[in-house]
C-alpha cells in the first residue's frame, strides 16, 4: 500500500521582547542609524518583530514550537522517530540544533539533523521529511524552522537590521494511508552565493570575516519574484491542480510586496494569503511554519484545505510544497 506523509500538528513561538518600527526606528536614531517608520510599512510591510533575550538559542524557541505541535497532534515527543530542523543560525558550529532539541524534548535514538537553507529552510526539511516517510524510514516527523537572526544583524546597516527577527515554527508529520503532501519542488544555484551571505567562519579559536548577514536586497527581489512562481507551478503541474484549486497561499514572509507579486502571478487574491510579516518580520525559516500555524489557529486554515507552502532564501535556495491539510 502507498504511503503518503500527513500534517497532524502545527505549533510556533515567538520570544516576548516586540519591538515595533517605532520602538526599534527610536533605538537605531540613539546609534545614529537614520530610518523611519514610513519607509519600512512602504517598502516591507512590516510592523514589528521579536528578538530573543540574552542566551536564548534557536533550539529554546524550536522546543516551544514543538511543544505547541506535538499537544496539537495529540504526539508524545518520543514517539517522533525524525527531528529536522530548519534553521541558518544554529545554536553551535556542532552538534546540530536538531539534536539540541531532541535532548531538551527527552527523545531518544530518532535521527535528528539540520538542514541549512536559510529562508527556504523548512520547505527543504518538510520535503526531505516527507521524502523519508514515504519511503518508510520514518513514521511521525518533527519538522522545525527556527531561527534568531538577531545575533546576526548589523545593527549599523538599516537596510537589513529592520527586516528581520526571531521566533520558530514546528510541525508535526506523520505516515498516512491518504496524502498530506502532494508535490514538493526544491532549487538551489550556488552562483548566487554573494547576494545574500553571512561570509565569517570560525577558524584556530576566532571568527574570521565579517560574521554578519549581508544582502543585496534589490537582486534579491528580482530573483525571489521569478523563483517563486516557477516553483509554484511546478508543484501544481506534479499534482495535476492549478491555482484556483490551493485555498491558502502561505509563501516566505520577507516583504509583502513579494508575496503580492507572488499572489499576482498566481492570479489568487490577497485575502486567499497569510500575512504575518507585518507582525514579526522576516524569521528566516521559521517564516512559514510560523505563518501556517497563525493561519491554523485563527481558524482560517482547515483540515482537509490545499496550501500551497513557498519560500526563498540565502543559496540561493527556493521551493514549494504542495499539501491537504
Ligand atoms: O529572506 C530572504 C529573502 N529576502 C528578501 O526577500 C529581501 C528582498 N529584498 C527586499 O525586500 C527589498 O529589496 C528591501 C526591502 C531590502 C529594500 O527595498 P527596495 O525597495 O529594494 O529599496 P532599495 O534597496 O532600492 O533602497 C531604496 C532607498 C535607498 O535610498 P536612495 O539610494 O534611493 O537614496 C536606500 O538607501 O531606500 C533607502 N533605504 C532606507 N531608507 C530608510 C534602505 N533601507 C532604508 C531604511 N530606512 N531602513
Amino acid at each position: 500500500m502507498k504511503i503518503y506523509s500527513r500534517i497532524t500538528g502545527t505549533g510556533s513561538f515567538l520570544p516576548p521582547r516586540r519591538l515595533t518600527n517605532a520602538e526599534l526606528v527610536a533605538e537605531l536614531a540613539g546609534q545614529g542609524i537614520e530610518t523611519n517608520e514610513e519607509w519600512i510599512v512602504e517598502r516591507t510591510g512590516i510592523r514589528a518583530r521579536h528578538f530573543a533575550a540574552d542566551g536564548v538559542c534557536s533550539s529554546d524557541l524550536a522546543l516551544e514550537a514543538s511543544r505547541n505541535a506535538l499537544q496539537a497532534a495529540g504526539v508524545d515527543a518520543k514517539e517522533i522517530d525524525l527531528i529536522i530542523v530548519g534553521t541558518s543560525t544554529p545554536d553551535m558550529v556542532f552538534p546540530s540544533t536538531a539534536c539540541i532539541l531532541q535532548g531538551k524534548l527527552g527523545n531518544q535514538g530518532a535521527p535528528a539533523f539540520d538542514v541549512q537553507a536559510v529562508c527556504s529552510g523548512f520547505i527543504y526539511a518538510l520535503t526531505v521529511a516527507d521524502a523519508m516517510i514515504r519511503s518508510g524510514a520514518a513514521k511521525k516527523a518533527l519538522v522545525v524552522g527556527a531561527e534568531v537572526f538577531s545575533r546576526i544583524l548589523d545593527f549599523k546597516d538599516r537596510t537589513t537590521c529592520v527586516l528581520f527577527g526571531d521566533g520558530a515554527g514546528a510541525v508535526v508529520l506523520e505516515a498516512s494511508k491518504t496524502p498530506g503532501i502532494l508535490a514538493t519542488d526544491l532549487h538551489a544555484d550556488g552562483k548566487y552565493t554573494d547576494i545574500l551571505c553571512v561570509p565569517g567562519h570560525v577558524s584556530g579559536g576566532q571568527v574570521l570575516g565579517d560574521p554578519l548577514l549581508r544582502m543585496d536586497g534589490q537582486a534579491v527581489f528580482k530573483l525571489a519574484v521569478g523563483v517563486l512562481d516557477e516553483a509554484a507551478r511546478a508543484v501544481l503541474a506534479k499534482a495535476g491542480l492549478v491555482a484556483a484549486d490551493v485555498d491558502w497561499l502561505i509563501p516566505h514572509q520577507a516583504n509583502i510586496r513579494i508575496m503580492q507579486s507572488a499572489a499576482r502571478k498566481l492570479k489568487l487574491p490577497m485575502d486567499k494569503v497569510i500575512v504575518t510579516v507585518d507582525q514579526h518580520g522576516n524569521t528566516s525559516a521559521a517564516s512559514v511554519p510560523l505563518a501556517l500555524d497563525a493561519g491554523v489557529r485563527s481558524g482560517r486554515v482547515l483540515p482537509g484545505q490545499t496550501l500551497m507552502l513557498e519560500a526563498v532564501g540565502g543559496g540561493f535556495t527556493w521551493g514549494a510544497v504542495l499539501l491537504k491539510l
